[in-house]
C-alpha cells in the first residue's frame, strides 16, 4: 500500500483531482488530502462542493465516490507542524492535481510557504516521487522555465492535456485519460484509458 499526498490547488480542472482521489482510493492506497484556499474556491465554483470548515472531509466523503473512506485523511494547508512536513515522515509520492502556476512557481523556487509547498520540497530533497499536473493556457516564459526547472530537479510534469487518438466520447473519458497517465507515473495498474494499439496488425507484439 502506497502513502500518497494528493493536493488540489486553485487551477481550473479540479475534477482531475477528484477523479484521482477516487481512483487511488479504489486501488486501496492511503491518501492525505491537501487543498489550498484557492482550491476550495474552485471546488465550489466548478463542482459545487463547499468544504465545511468544522469537518472538511465530510463534504468529500459525502459527495465523492470513495469505496474506502477510511484510507483518506486531510491536513490543514497552513499546518506546517503536520507529520508529513518532516523528511522523516515523507510519503511515497506527492501529486498536485491540478497544479496552479502559482504553486508550481513556489515549489520550483523552494518557497515552502504552506504545508503543500513544504511537502513538495520534502519530496524533492528526499528523492520521493513528485508529480505536478499543471493547468494553464497559454503558458508564459515563467511558467515554462519553472516546469523545466522542476523536471531537471526530478519532478514529473504531467500537464492536463488529454489525447484524442482513442476517440473519447465523453468529458469523463478525457479526464480519465489524464488521471490514467498520472497513475502510470506512479506505476499503478488501471484501466482508465485504452492504450495506443498501433496501426499495424503486429503492433501488439
Ligand atoms: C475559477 C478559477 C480558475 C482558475 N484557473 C486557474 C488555472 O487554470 N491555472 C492557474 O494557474 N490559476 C488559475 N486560477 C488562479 C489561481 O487560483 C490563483 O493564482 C491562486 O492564487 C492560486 O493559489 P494556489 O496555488 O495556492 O492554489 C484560477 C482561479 C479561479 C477563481
Amino acid at each position: 500500500m502506497l502513502k500518497i499526498v494528493t493536493a488540489i490547488t486553485g487551477a481550473s480542472g479540479v475534477i482531475y483531482g477528484k477523479r484521482f482521489v477516487e481512483e487511488v482510493n479504489r486501488l486501496g492506497h492511503k491518501q492525505t488530502l491537501l487543498i489550498t484556499e484557492a482550491g476550495e474556491k474552485v471546488l465550489s465554483q466548478e463542482l459545487d462542493l463547499s468544504i465545511k470548515k468544522d469537518n472538511p472531509l465530510a463534504s468529500i466523503q459525502a459527495e465523492w465516490d470513495l469505496s474506502r473512506p477510511d484510507l483518506i485523511s486531510r491536513e490543514k494547508i497552513d499546518d506546517i507542524t503536520a507529520k508529513i512536513a518532516s523528511g522523516s515522515r515523507a510519503p511515497d509520492a506527492v501529486v498536485v492535481i491540478p497544479c496552479t502556476m502559482g504553486t508550481l512557481a513556489r515549489v520550483a523556487h523552494g518557497f515552502s510557504s504552506n504545508l503543500l509547498e513544504r511537502v513538495c520540497d520534502v519530496a524533492l530533497k528526499e528523492n520521493k516521487k513528485l508529480i505536478l499536473v499543471p493547468r494553464e493556457t497559454p503558458l508564459n516564459q515563467i511558467h515554462l522555465e519553472n516546469m523545466l526547472a522542476l523536471k531537471k530537479m526530478g519532478a514529473d510534469v504531467v500537464p492536463a492535456m488529454p489525447a484524442f487518438y482513442n476517440h473519447p466520447r465523453s468529458i469523463s473519458e478525457l479526464i480519465d485519460f489524464v488521471v490514467g497517465r498520472v497513475l502510470d507515473h506512479l506505476q499503478l495498474e488501471h484501466s482508465l484509458y485504452q492504450r495506443w494499439k498501433g496501426v499495424h496488425d503486429n503492433d501488439d507484439k
